[in-house]
C-alpha cells in the first residue's frame, strides 16, 4: 500500500536513532535513567545500524530472543565484518601487543570449540552450584557479621562486592592463606571490562592477570597430585578422563568466571537492595512472604539488569523487522530494552515482584546463555534473604539523594549505597 502524507510525516518526525556510544553511562541522561531513551528507540527504531560503531542495535524482545537462540549465529569477534570496529577491538583486547597470545574464553568462541570447552566446564560448575548453598550462607553470614554494629555502612563495598569474590574463591578451592591475594587479583582484572581503561589500570590489570594465571597453573599441578573437593580438581580430572582441554584453556576459562561473574552478581545484589528500599510496598510483600525471594531476584534481573547488551554476528545475510543485516554484520542486542518490552511484559516500567512471570533476557540465551546463572541466582537469593532477616529495618541513609551509578559502559550498578541497619 502506498504511504500517505501522514505516514511520511510520522517517519520524518522521528528523531534519528542515537549512536550506541550515547547508550552508555558516559551519557549523563542515559546513566541517570536509560529507560525513556530505550523505550523510544524500541518503538521508533527497533533495528538500526550505527555506521560509526559498525553494528546493528536491536531492542525488541522477540527479535533479541530469536537471535540469541539461533544456534547458527557467531560470536568470535574475528568473524565479524571489517567495519565492525567496536566488536573487532575485542580481537586484540586492551593489553600490550607484545603479550603472549592466550586462548579466548567461551564468551568469544564459536562451535566446535565453544561446545568442546563449555560442556565440561558447565557440567562441573552446575554440579557445584547445586550443592553450594551452605557455603554461600557461611560467606554471607561472615559479610553480615562484619557490618553488624556499624551505625551505617556502604552496602556495595562491604556486602555486595566481597560475596561473589569469596564464593568463586571457595568454588575454585583457593587456599585460605591466598584469599587476600585472590581478592586483589579479582578486583584488578575487572578493568578488562572498561573500554576507558587508563594506562595505570592497564598495568595493574596485567599484573593481577599474570599473578592469577600463575597461581591457577600452580593449583592445577597441585590438584593433579592431591585432588580436593573443588572446581580446579574437577577440571583437571575431566581433562585426565579425556575432555579435550589444554591447560591454557582451563586457566583462561576459570579466570573468565571471575571477570564475567563478580561485578555482575555484585550489581544484582546492589540493584535488588536499592529497588526494595525505594519500593516499600514490594519490601512489605517480601517481609510478609519470604518465599517471594526467587521472584524478587527475577524481577530485579528484568527491571534493572546488571548487563546492558550482548552480541551476535550474522552467519548469513538476513532481515530483522525489515531491516537488512549484512553477512558477518555485528548485532548489539539490548537486553535492557527487551526486558521492558510492553509486547511481553504488562506495565513493564513498574517494579512488581508478584507480576505474572515472563522470560527476561538478563542472562542472554541460546548456546552462550550465562553459565553462571544458577550460581548468581543462588548468591543473590541467599544474600537478600539473610540481609533482610538480619536487618529488617534496613533503610537508605540519604533517601533524597540521587543514586550513584558507576560509569562503566554496558553495565548498570551502583558505586555506593549507604544504608542504615
Ligand atoms: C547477575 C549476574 C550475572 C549476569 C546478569 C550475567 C549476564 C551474562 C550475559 C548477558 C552473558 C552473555 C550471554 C549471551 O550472550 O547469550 C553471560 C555470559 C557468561 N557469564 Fe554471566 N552473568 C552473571 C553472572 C555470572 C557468574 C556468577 C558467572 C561465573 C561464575 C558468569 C559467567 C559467564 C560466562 C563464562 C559467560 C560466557 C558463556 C558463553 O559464552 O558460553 N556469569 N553472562
Amino acid at each position: 500500500m502506498p504511504a500517505t502524507w501522514l505516514d511520511w510525516r510520522s517517519i520524518v518526525d522521528k528523531a534519528p536513532p542515537p549512536p550506541v556510544l550515547t547508550l552508555t553511562p558516559l551519557n549523563p541522561a542515559f546513566q541517570s535513567d536509560p529507560y525513556p531513551i530505550l523505550n523510544q528507540i524500541r518503538q521508533d527504531h527497533p533495528v538500526y545500524r550505527d555506521e560509526m560503531a559498525g553494528l546493528y542495535f536491536i531492542s525488541r524482545h522477540e527479535d533479541v530472543r530469536n537471535i540469541l537462540t539461533d544456534l547458527t549465529m557467531l560470536r568470535h569477534p574475528a568473524n565479524a565484518e571489517a567495519d565492525a570496529v567496536l566488536t573487532r577491538r575485542m580481537v586484540d583486547g586492551p593489553t600490550a601487543p607484545d603479550r603472549p597470545s592466550r586462548p579466548h574464553s567461551i564468551l568469544h568462541l564459536d562451535d566446535p570449540d565453544h561446545a568442546r570447552v563449555r560442556n565440561p566446564l558447565a557440567q562441573a560448575l552446575y554440579r557445584r552450584a547445586a550443592r553450594f548453598k551452605p557455603q554461600v550462607e557461611a560467606i554471607v553470614t561472615a559479610a553480615l557479621d562484619r557490618v553488624e554494629g556499624q551505625a551505617s555502612f556502604d552496602l556495595m563495598s562491604q556486602f555486595a562486592l566481597p560475596i561473589p569474590i569469596d564464593v568463586i574463591a571457595a568454588i575454585l578451592g583457593v587456599d585460605h592463606d591466598r584469599l587476600g591475594d585472590f581478592r586483589r587479583w579479582s578486583e584488578g582484572i575487572i578493568h578488562v571490562l572498561n573500554p576507558l581503561i587508563t594506562p595505570e589500570q592497564t598495568q595493574e590489570m596485567i599484573l593481577c592477570g599474570d599473578a592469577l594465571r600463575e597461581y591457577m597453573n600452580a593449583m592445577m599441578v597441585e590438584r593433579r597430585a592431591h585432588p580436593q573437593d573443588d572446581l580446579v580438581t574437577d577440571m583437571v580430572t575431566l581433562q585426565a578422563q579425556g575432555a579435550e582441554l589444554s591447560d591454557d584453556e582451563i586457566n583462561t576459562n576459570l579466570s573468565a568466571l571471575l571477570v564475567a561473574g563478580n561485578l555482575t552478581t555484585t550489581d544484582l545484589i546492589g540493584n535488588a537492595v536499592r529497588l526494595l528500599l525505594t519500593h516499600p510496598d514490594e519490601l512489605a510483600k517480601l517481609i510478609a512472604d519470604p518465599s517471594l525471594i526467587g521472584a524478587l531476584v527475577e524481577e530485579t534481573l528484568r527491571f534493572e539488569p546488571p548487563v546492558d547488551v550482548t552480541a551476535r554476528i550474522a552467519s548469513r545475510p538476513m532481515e530483522v523487522q525489515g531491516c537488512p543485516i549484512r553477512d558477518r554484520g555485528s548485532m548489539m542486542l539490548s537486553l535492557r530494552a527487551a526486558n521492558r518490552d510492553p509486547a511481553v511484559f504488562d506495565d513493564p516500567d513498574i517494579f512488581n515482584i508478584t507480576r505474572k512471570r515472563a522470560p527476561h533476557v538478563a542472562f542472554g540465551g541460546g548456546a552462550h546463555i550465562c553459565i553462571g546463572s544458577p550460581l548468581a541466582r543462588l548468591e543473590a537469593s541467599v544474600a537478600m534473604d539473610m540481609l533482610f532477616k538480619r536487618f529488617p529495618k534496613l533503610r537508605l541513609k540519604a533517601p533524597d539523594e540521587a543514586p550513584q551509578w558507576r560509569t562503566l559502559p554496558f553495565f548498570r550498578g551502583l558505586e555506593r549505597l549507604e544504608v542504615v541497619g
